[in-house]
Order: structure tokens, then sequence, then C-alpha cells
């Protein structure tokens, strides 16, 4: 009787730990993990400091090396935007908070520009470990180029990783912000290599009937299950 209760309580535990998203491992629609940690601009609590924003998450190799002094000048120039889209962006290093600091004057002087978002120090590689932002077979002791675009309700909407030697297009994760937001409020997906401004699509849950009361400014239907419209929020 004592054993078979055993076996009962082991068998649940391991169905409800397979349920959950091992750290590292995360995936569209997981909830973004919380930490504390030692920035540039003081201690952040994540979640708390995200409040009703969207997020950016995004990790470097480590401290003066030529393509990460690119991205980071590329994201500062990129502040009005995010500030307009209600972004928030964060940086991870592994370095410590003196070298980032010493880096930032220098990504400000090369890149003629002013960063003004927090970089993590994660000298212990805690929130890069709980971000899945080490891989071993490609750099064993750094972060790969990770990206996250966190949306307010704190689920992750989208996860990118770049070798070391690419340095990433943040107009582009700007571009996938955008159709996020689009596609959070109306009925509609976009396209490829949609561009602001550009017709979206119609989701195929909406009926055909609906469509002229969903969307005012009128639609083409290509084939029944491709409909698309003009951008509904311009
Ligand atoms: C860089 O940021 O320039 C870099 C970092 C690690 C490996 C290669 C390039």
């Amino acid at each position: 009787m004592k054993n078979s209760l055993i076996i009962i309580l082991l068998f649940l535990c391991s169905t409800s730990f397979s349920q959950q998203t091992p750290p590292g491992y995360i995936r569209l629609g997981d909830p973004a993990p919380d930490f504390t940690a030692e920035t540039t601009q003081g201690t952040v609590k994540f979640h708390e400091w995200l409040g009703n924003s969207w997020g950016i998450l995004f990790s470097h190799p480590s401290d003066f090396t030529p393509v990460c002094t690119t991205e980071l000048g590329a994201v500062a120039k990129l502040a009005g935007a995010f500030a307009r889209m209600n972004v928030k962006v964060i940086a991870l290093s592994v370095d410590s908070i003196a070298s980032h600091r010493r880096w930032i004057k220098d990504i400000n002087e090369t890149q003629h520009t002013t960063v003004n978002f927090p970089l993590i120090a994660d000298p212990k590689f805690e929130v890069a470990n709980l971000y899945g932002m080490v891989h071993p077979n490609a750099m064993e002791k750094a972060t790969v180029r990770s990206v996250f675009i966190i949306a307010p309700d704190k689920k992750v909407k989208l996860t990118l990783t770049y070798p070391a030697s690419t340095g990433r297009n943040f107009e582009e994760i700007l571009r996938v912000v955008e159709s996020l937001q689009l596609t959070a409020k109306y009925s509609v997906a976009t396209p490829a290599n949609w561009m602001h401004g550009n017709d979206v699509i119609i989701v195929p849950s909406v009926k055909d009937e609906d469509i002229p009361g969903k969307f005012p400014k009128g639609h083409t239907t290509v084939r029944p299950y491709l409909r698309t419209t003009p951008q509904p929020n311009l």
C-alpha cells in the first residue's frame, strides 16, 4: 500500500515537471522568466521594470568587441522609435558593470550616439542560463546574440539567435514589434517582407460577411483564403 502511494506520488511529480519549461528553453507563448540583475542603470527587477511596456532583451558575447559595439550604437540611435512604440530595451553581457561603463563611453564616442538603455552585468551567467543564451557548441564561455520580444502580458512573442560574427538588424526587430502590435489589436497578420504602410492579411477566422464591418477601408480577395486590407491603424 505504502509503495503504491509512493509510485503514484512520483508519477504525479514527473507529469507536472514535464509540463514546465526547463530553464533556458524558452518557446513562443511562454512566460518570460523574471529576474533581478545589476545594470548600468542600477538594480533592475525585470517584470517590474517592464511595467506595461513591450520589452526587448538581447545578449552580446562580450564587452569591447567590434560587432557588439556597432549593435549597441544602432539600438541607441533607435531610441525615439522604441519610445514611440512603447518598447523598453535592455542588453546583457556577462562582463562587469565597471567594464560596461567603460565600454559605453567607447560606444558613444565611436558610434556617435548616447547609449540610454540599461546593460545587464551577468558575470555568473544567471540571466544568460535562465534564457538559454549560452550555446556551448558555438561558444563555450560567452552568450550568443539572442533576442527576446516580450509583450505587456510578459509572454515571449519572438526568439531569435544569431551567431557572434553576424550583427543583428534592429530595424527588422522593430518591424516585428510593429507587426505584433498590429496583430494584437486587429484580426490581421502581416505578409512576407511587410513594411509599415503596406496592406495586411485578414486572418482566416474572419468570415467574409464580417469583413466590411471590421475593415471599412475595403479589402481584396486574392483567393478565399488570402484576403488583404489596408493597414487598419493608419
Ligand atoms: C564581436 O562582437 O565583434 C564578436 C564577438 C565574438 C566573436 C566574434 C565577434
